[in-house]
């Protein structure tokens, strides 16, 4: 084991993330300003957690990012970056062929590297390893996230889209804070398959992606029993079906932690309610039977 005097350091995310992978050339195509709105938005509303990865928008959306960042009045100190490495993307930016994952510790290394410049930042708060490769060395991993804990590149360390057994196979070489795996209503497995339980047993805070799963899509292409039964909660709790779909995520055990990928402020404050709902559990299990059209056997 290496690296044991990490395990003392506790990082620090707000229940809701920002996850910026749609903000720039991937999806809404923010402009400078409408950035900076959104980012100081969500710091208004307690989402002091930024979720990168170097690939979003083809390797451009960091970099937008950094520009808005340093351009809004926030201190980096008040707020965490999250960022991922080793997905190389065939794009016009970069020599690659062919998709594939990489994590030699050269190439973390130089990602962090990266990562930080675009940005405008000397630290992440977290690197995550963004998907499991079947070529993936823990020793390796290990050279560069020691390298970089020592030098204070990045503070923590995790994975994303990673199983038990393959986060087993890296934790005996560094500490895992952190899985970043997609959870939603509809994408629900993590609950039944000891995924969420194993975070729960080892100490490791689990991040959702794609937090409202089927939600997103428009309202005509949801089965009838969940439509059904967004309408009774959201009337219940006073709430849309975004807060309510983050709320079901939040009630879980494991602190989930949803990262949200919307690129309007509007939307923003009302997910945010999430944090107030006190969802009882018979609506918790109702919403469920909705997803899955078949009560809980
Ligand atoms: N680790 C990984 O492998 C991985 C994979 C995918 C994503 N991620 C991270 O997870 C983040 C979130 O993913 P996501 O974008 O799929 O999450 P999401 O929060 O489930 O979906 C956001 C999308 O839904 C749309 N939307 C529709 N109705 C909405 C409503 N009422 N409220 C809010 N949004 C609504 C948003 O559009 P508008 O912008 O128009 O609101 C946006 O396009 C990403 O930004 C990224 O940081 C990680």
């Amino acid at each position: 084991m290496t690296n044991q005097k990490y395990k003392s350091i506790e990082p620090y995310y707000s229940k809701l993330i920002a996850g910026t992978m749609l903000w720039g050339a991937w999806g809404k195509e923010m402009t400078k300003a409408k950035r900076v709105e959104l980012i100081e938005t969500a710091f208004k509303m307690g989402i002091t957690s930024f979720d990168h990865a170097d690939i979003y928008g083809n390797y451009t959306t960091e970099k937008d990012f950094g520009i808005a960042f340093a351009e809004s009045g926030l201190s980096r100190d008040k707020v965490q970056f999250i960022s991922k490495c080793g997905i190389a993307m065939v794009c016009e930016n970069k020599p690659y062929k062919t998709k594939h994952y990489n994590y030699d510790s050269s190439y973390i290394i130089d990602a962090v590297h990266a990562s930080l410049k675009q940005l405008k930042t000397d630290y992440l708060d977290l690197l995550l390893l963004h998907r499991p490769s079947p070529l993936l060395n823990p020793e390796e991993v290990a050279k560069a996230v020691d390298f970089l804990l020592d030098s204070g590149k990045i503070l923590s360390f995790g994975v994303s889209n990673f199983t038990s057994t393959q986060i087993d196979l890296l934790a005996n070489y560094m500490p895992i804070h952190v899985n970043q795996i997609e959870i939603s209503l509809n994408r629900n497995e993590p609950m039944f398959n000891g995924q969420l339980n194993y975070c729960q047993r080892k100490n490791i805070l689990p991040m959702s992606w794609s937090p409202l799963g089927i939600l997103k899509k428009p309202e005509s292409q949801w089965p009838s029993k969940l439509r059904y039964a967004i309408l009774k909660l959201s009337e219940k709790y006073d709430c849309g079906y975004a807060s309510l779909a983050v709320a079901w995520l939040l009630k879980h055990p494991s602190k989930i932690h949803p990262v949200i990928g919307t690129s309007n402020p509007q939307r923003l404050q009302e997910i945010i309610k999430a944090q107030k709902i006190d969802f009882d559990t018979e609506d918790w299990f109702f919403l469920l039977e909705a997803v899955k059209e078949k009560p809980c056997p």
